[in-house]
């Protein structure tokens, strides 16, 4: 098996699951349009993360790594009513997309877009007196994401899932060798996993449009 099959099969599943839908595909044409990089979740995975959310009656969600709001709308869309989502976003541009795809969705009053490098809103987020999130999507630059799930797991509750993307990277998670920033700070992730007593996890890997991949999950004990 090979890319074009996976992708023709994600197609197929897409086209029996998921209906056209004008908000997600006018947020996925505008994020194109902007030049940004083709890195959003697929359908299936996006349908995924509505799931999940509806799974966990989520009222409040954390992402971060916003790009075009595409994932966004998603985990939106599964929110219980008057729930709401923090998502950070470190480059203005993408946020300036992101801010008008998710009005399009009609979503501007549930989410809540912060500009700036996660390691600097985290913790201006966890200054403030809110609730736990009840559901964490990290998909912001891969070398970070020890840092950000420690910070998960201090923003969330007992209960809680901490979703990270992009795990696998074309098996290169597996070289003790590897050179790539960000598949070394998803090997630190895993270490951390490993002997982690404050969450259990797992972790799957995927074949799709998207390549090779994987994503980790982890409920907070
Ligand atoms: N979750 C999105 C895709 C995110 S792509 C979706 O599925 O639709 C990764 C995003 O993380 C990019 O927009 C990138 O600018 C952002 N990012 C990278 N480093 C970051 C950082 N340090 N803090 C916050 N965002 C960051
Ligand atoms: C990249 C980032 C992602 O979050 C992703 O899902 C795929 C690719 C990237 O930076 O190349
Ligand atoms: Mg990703």
């Amino acid at each position: 098996m090979d890319q074009e099959t996976w992708t023709a099969v994600d197609g197929y599943l897409t086209k029996k699951l998921i209906p056209p839908d004008a908000a997600l595909d006018a947020a996925q044409a505008a994020t194109a349009a902007a030049n940004m990089p083709a890195i959003s979740v697929s359908p299936t995975q996006g349908k995924l993360l509505e799931l999940l959310a509806m799974t966990l009656h989520a009222r409040s969600i954390l992402e971060i790594g916003t790009l075009g709001g595409y994932s966004t709308i998603w985990l939106a869309r599964g929110l219980a009513p008057g729930g709401r989502i923090v998502t950070l976003e470190k480059v203005p541009s993408h946020a300036d997309v992101a801010r008008a795809n998710i009005a399009r969705a009609g979503f501007a009053d549930v989410v809540d877009l912060r500009i700036g490098s996660a390691l600097d809103t985290l913790p201006q987020l966890a200054a403030e007196d809110r609730e736990p999130f009840d559901l964490v999507f990290i998909d912001a630059d891969k070398q970070n994401i020890p840092a950000y799930f420690d910070w998960a797991v201090t923003l969330a509750h007992a209960g809680s899932m901490i979703i990270v993307d992009n795990v696998v990277r074309d098996g290169d998670v597996i070289n003790d060798d590897t050179e790539d920033t960000g598949t070394q700070g998803v090997r630190r992730f895993f270490d951390r996993l490993s002997t982690s007593a404050l969450v259990t996890s797992t972790a799957i890997q995927t074949v799709g449009v998207k390549g090779y991949d994987g994503f980790a999950v982890s409920i907070v004990n």
